[in-house]
């Protein structure tokens, strides 16, 4: 990680004194820079080590991810990430999308640091499959679209292939085989489907200022989640159809709807079905991962598919 955070830091200089303000102000809270550390972790459980490969490959994750989120903060008009004021508050929108695409610059300076034609293709795939979930996210929300189906392809395509890129890019900079790097990219796209249904639970709470997202805000958005999307399955036919009526109005919703329908998904068991949802794909993920060799490397790994339920932020 020392190593990732030296060549994240000397990628990020830049000569124009308002995109390091800019990229200063953002990195000031820093994510838990989960990536990394699974690209860096999925090299060293398949072969011990990592390589200059790894740490690029680190890096071009870590500056995609970021790029996404300032790009999202746009798309989503939020003022708040980790507790403080988003780039588009600060500044505009003009400046997010332009600190973005830095960001996605140096991610492609790094993908071709590597020296990998094959880390490139995962790159590109993932950037393809990322925007297309975030775009299919919003075509469901402006045709209502309630089904588990259709969440789980979002979120596989917005936060799981990333994850996915992530594993399978530590595993190639190994010199992984083939096979490794498949099941590698299969369980970061189970841990990736943990992370996210995770962060959708936390909309239904009051959140903590590491998240700095009010309860409901994804409902208000015509985001339905996994915990709203049991409840209406659950529910009598004329609930479901009430609820499906509000959520077809045209327009955001007020705060106190959406509690109302925060407060409906917990009564009907929604929480805990997506809990349980969780804990299912993380037995699936761990069986995977105990087809490598039992090392420590392989005990932190389990320990952070473990951490992906728990987490509090
Ligand atoms: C957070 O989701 C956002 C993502 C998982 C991905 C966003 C991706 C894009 C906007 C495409 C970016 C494209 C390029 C080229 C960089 P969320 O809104 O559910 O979660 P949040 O609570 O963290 O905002
Ligand atoms: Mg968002």
């Amino acid at each position: 990680m020392e190593q990732f955070r030296t060549t994240f830091e000397k990628m990020l200089r830049t000569r124009v004194p308002l995109a390091d303000n800019v990229i200063r102000y953002f990195l000031d809270r820093r994510g838990k820079q989960l990536r990394p550390i699974l690209t860096i972790l999925s090299a060293k459980v398949l072969r011990g080590t990592v390589t200059d490969e790894t740490i690029y490959g680190a890096v071009a994750v870590e500056m995609l991810h970021n790029a996404s989120l300032m790009h999202d903060d746009v798309v989503d008009n939020s003022a708040e990430r980790r507790g403080m004021p988003t780039i588009n508050r600060v500044w505009d929108n003009r400046v997010a999308v332009l600190t973005g695409d830095f960001f996605l610059a140096k991610c492609l300076m790094c993908s071709n640091a590597t020296g990998s034609v094959e880390i490139s293709r995962i790159l590109g795939r993932m950037v393809t499959a990322l925007v297309e979930g975030e775009l299919e996210q919003l075509s469901n929300a402006r045709s209502h679209l309630l089904s588990e189906d259709a969440y789980f392809s979002v979120i596989k395509g917005k936060t799981a292939s990333l994850f996915s890129a992530c594993l399978q890019i530590g595993a190639h900079s190994v010199g992984a085989s083939e096979e490794e790097v498949q099941k590698m990219g299969e369980i970061g796209e189970k841990i990736g489907l943990i992370f996210q249904i995770r962060d959708d639970i936390f909309d239904y709470f009051p959140s903590n200022a590491e998240i700095g997202k009010p309860t409901g805000h994804d409902i208000m958005e015509g985001k339905v989640t996994l915990p709203l999307l049991y409840a209406l399955q659950q529910a009598t036919a004329e609930k479901t159809k009430q609820i499906k009526e509000i959520l077809s109005l045209n327009r955001e919703l007020t705060e106190s709807v959406a509690l109302e329908l925060v407060d409906f998904a917990k009564q009907m068991g929604g929480i805990e079905y997506a809990q349980a949802c969780m804990k299912k794909i993380a037995f699936e993920a761990k069986q995977l991962l105990h087809t490598f060799p039992e090392t420590d490397c392989l005990t932190a790994f389990v320990r952070i598919v473990d951490y992906f339920i728990d987490r509090s932020h």
